[in-house]
């Protein structure tokens, strides 16, 4: 990594406090952030790692009222649900905090008012919709209506959930509120805006010209924003929750969650360390990454940078911002609302001890050039003939086999033969290209390098077969296993970032610590070095609290004294662990997952599904379509419709839908071809009464001439059933 930093700030994209977090947002921006941490952490780099709750905006006062609680229960809840589930999943931020904290209130608004004190916004007056019965404003979301575009019911003034259109409240067919009910009417209201139109230039030299190396989605969508001419964006909004508006006359308004969530990531900072958050923000020697979605993108990268160079004061703006595309489950795309997705927090609960598995999977299958999919198929799949099959097995042989022939001690490593070469010169470059694929955000890319040394560890044991080996030659079996056992310990360092707990687990056995770096937990530098004497299980914390200090930190780990503290540089180095050191027992590194367990999570989407489709075919069917044209009494009168009686009735041949039905009208018998065949067979008609349309125009149907209409009744799944009298009357009777 080129080094003009002195250290690095990574940000993750504060949930949403409105829900539990799924996989979409662990694979999207938790996991890849993670990853990073960890591995800058390893190589000594200082990383401050902060992230927390977003909760302000509408979604939250909606789901708040639908519960019959308050917001601030909302958050509360959910707050404690998704910091639960990372650290669930070994995602330790130096700091989890609130937007709805104090410091960030403090903060954001304050923020607001020097903007505002300098003219740095403008104020427009606009049309607003306004419930006149709950007497307030409605965000777009607070309205639903019939889609313009799919004909669904309850589409959001902002969205269609059912089509995924983008709508305006403009569009809605038949808006209403979803407070009252009432149809909501326009009304004016003043609010403060961003100018963005004034950073454009100054956005294009430093992102289309000085960023280049950004992800193509993320330049690209930065691209088509600027290019496409920025808008002023309003930073406020009509709402009793959130940040207030800090400037007289402005009751009733609030910050629009979009301005006071970013600066969220500053108020987190400031209150893990008071002291020197600005090292954090205002340091040119410091490089700051966002981890986010792609949904999120503009408001990284246009709307935030904008803000804080409308600020001043020293601000940093994002080294780069990595955000990945989108994860789907089981092919359709992840929902909050239609419970499509797969929990962490139920994960956690129903895969005890498979924190790593699912961290590996969703490495694996990260959405970072384009959205991928998520299969429990696939899950299963990579965690069997993956991380069971060649990670866990190789570590497995290589430990069992070290205590059956050498009492579990390190055996010494003799003459090297050219096998035994090639395989440790691979690992310096497999560590090459891992560096090189973590520092460029190809984290999938990096994982497969990992996984490339277990394989090669792999393939090296069995080919060298050591269990053969022993009959005849202790010496080589030694050595073939010493080759094993170092193996063993780069993986314990190489898969660190990806896989902690897995790699915990190995270093116990191994009886090694690792210098996993400092964090910045509770204000204080810490180490999150593990050790133990003799069994290198334990946390060991080092404190160096005055400055940052890798190598004091390493230095005064207990196991840098009989060299069995890892580190990163210690990978693919060929005599890691010395030669007697003695290792613990085997343990699984990681379990097989039974088709049991893949079976009740599918079956539970499957259940999913099959009420979803329930519910849309019962929606299909109340649907209604709209009152036809206005027709006259005369009009009507002209229509002779009657009784009548199916006397015979037969499928015309050689087609799908047409019956062919003799009937008795009171009048005469005649035959009517009729299009019922999908809902009524010739013996379901026999003998029942019907009404015609008696007077209509015969037509030739299939060669059949077809004289008058049967009349059906169609609801708006298109299935039909033909009317009939409540009681039996005379055929011939006629109707209007
Ligand atoms: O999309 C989201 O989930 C937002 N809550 C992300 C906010 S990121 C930051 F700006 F706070
Ligand atoms: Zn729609």
């Amino acid at each position: 990594m080129e080094k003009n930093h002195k250290r690095t700030l990574v940000t993750c994209a504060l949930p949403y406090a409105n829900g539990p977090v799924h996989i979409g947002h662990l694979a999207g921006v938790y996991v890849p952030a993670d990853i990073y941490v960890r591995y800058l952490r390893m190589r000594g780099e200082d990383v401050l790692y902060v992230c927390g709750s977003d909760e302000h905006g509408v979604p939250i006062t909606i789901k708040a009222r639908q519960q019959g609680c308050t917001p601030q229960d909302i958050v509360d809840k959910y707050h404690k649900i998704i910091k639960d589930s990372f650290s669930g999943l070994g995602i330790n931020f130096d700091i989890y905090g609130r937007t709805s904290s104090e410091v960030h209130e403090k903060n954001a608004s304050e923020f607001f008012r020097k903007l505002y004190d300098e003219g740095k916004f403008i104020t427009k007056e606009s049309e607003q919709y306004y419930d006149p019965e709950a007497k307030t404003f409605l965000a777009d979301r607070y309205i639903v209506g019939t889609c313009p575009k799919c004909g669904a019911e309850g589409a959001y003034g902002d969205q269609c959930e059912k089509c995924g259109s983008t709508l305006s409240p403009e569009e809605l067919i038949n808006p209403k509120s979803k407070l009252s009910g009432a149809e909501p009417v326009k009304k004016k209201t003043t609010h403060w805006y961003l100018p963005l139109n004034r950073y454009e230039e100054w956005l294009s030299k430093w992102i289309l010209e000085g960023h280049k190396e950004w992800r193509s989605n993320v330049y690209g969508q930065c691209k088509s924003w600027i290019d496409g001419g920025l808008q002023p964006r309003a930073v406020s909004r009509d709402l009793d929750w959130g940040v207030p508006v800090p400037v007289e006359g402005a009751e009733g308004k609030v910050l629009y969650v979009w301005f006071d969530a970013p600066i969220g990531y500053i108020s987190n900072t400031q209150e893990l360390l008071p002291q020197s958050w600005e090292q954090w923000w205002k340091s040119d020697d410091t490089r700051l990454v966002h981890f986010i979605g792609k949904d999120n993108i503009v408001f990284h990268c246009i709307v935030f940078p904008s803000m804080l160079k409308a600020y001043g004061d020293g601000y940093i703006l994002p080294d780069n911002v990595p955000a990945n595309e989108f994860l789907n489950l089981e092919g359709d795309k992840i929902s909050t609302s239609r419970n499509w997705a797969v929990w962490a927090h139920e994960y956690l609960e129903q895969f005890p001890g498979k924190e790593d598995v699912m961290r590996y999977v969703l490495t694996a299958n990260a959405p970072e050039t384009k959205d991928n999919d998520f299969s429990w198929k696939d899950f299963q799949a990579r965690n069997n003939s993956e991380l069971v099959a060649i990670f866990g097995n190789f570590v497995n042989r290589a430990i069992v086999l070290t205590h059956k022939y050498f009492g579990g001690k390190v055996p010494a490593c003799g003459e090297l033969l050219d096998i035994d070469r090639e395989v440790l010169a691979s690992i310096p470059e497999l560590r090459a290209s891992l560096e090189r694929n973590i520092e460029g955000y190809h984290f999938r890319e990096a994982l497969k390098d990992a996984m490339s040394i277990a394989r090669a560890g792999n393939k090296y044991i069995s080919d060298t077969e050591p269990w053969k080996v022993a009959k005849t030659d202790m010496e080589r079996t030694g050595t073939i296993l010493n080759v094993c056992l170092q193996i063993c310990a780069d993986l314990a360092i190489a898969f660190e970032p990806f896989t902690p707990f897995a790699s915990e687990k190995l270093r116990k056995m191994l009886r090694v610590c690792i210098c996993a770096g400092v964090d910045h937990r509770q204000g204080e530098q810490q180490t999150v070095n593990t050790y133990k004497p003799g069994e290198g299980a334990a946390i060991h914390t080092v404190s160096v609290a005055s400055s940052f200090d890798t190598a004091a930190l390493r230095a005064s780990c207990p196991g840098a004294a009989c060299n069995v503290c890892l580190n990163w540089d210690k990978l693919g180095d060929a005599a890691i662990l010395p030669e007697g050191h003695e290792i613990g027992e085997a343990e699984l590194l990681f379990a097989k997952i039974e088709d049991e367990a893949i079976d009740a999570q599918l079956a539970r989407l499957e259940a999913i599904r099959a009420e979803r489709e329930a519910a849309a075919k019962a929606e299909a069917a109340s649907a209604v379509t709209p009152q036809k044209d206005e027709c006259s009494f005369e009009q009507f009168a002209k229509m002779d419709i009657r009784t009548a009686t199916v006397l015979e009735a037969e499928r015309v041949p050689k087609t799908d839908k047409l019956l062919k039905l003799t009937i008795d009208t009171g009048i005469d018998k005649r035959v009517i071809v009729s299009g019922i065949a999908q809902f009524y067979s010739p013996e379901d008609m026999l003998g029942k009464q019907i009404c015609i349309l008696a007077n209509l125009t015969p037509r030739v149907i299939r060669g059949i001439e077809s004289h008058g209409m049967i009349l059906m009744a169609r609801q708006g799944d298109g299935k039909m059933r033909f009317i009939t009298p409540q009681e039996t009357l005379a055929n011939g009777a006629e109707i209007g």
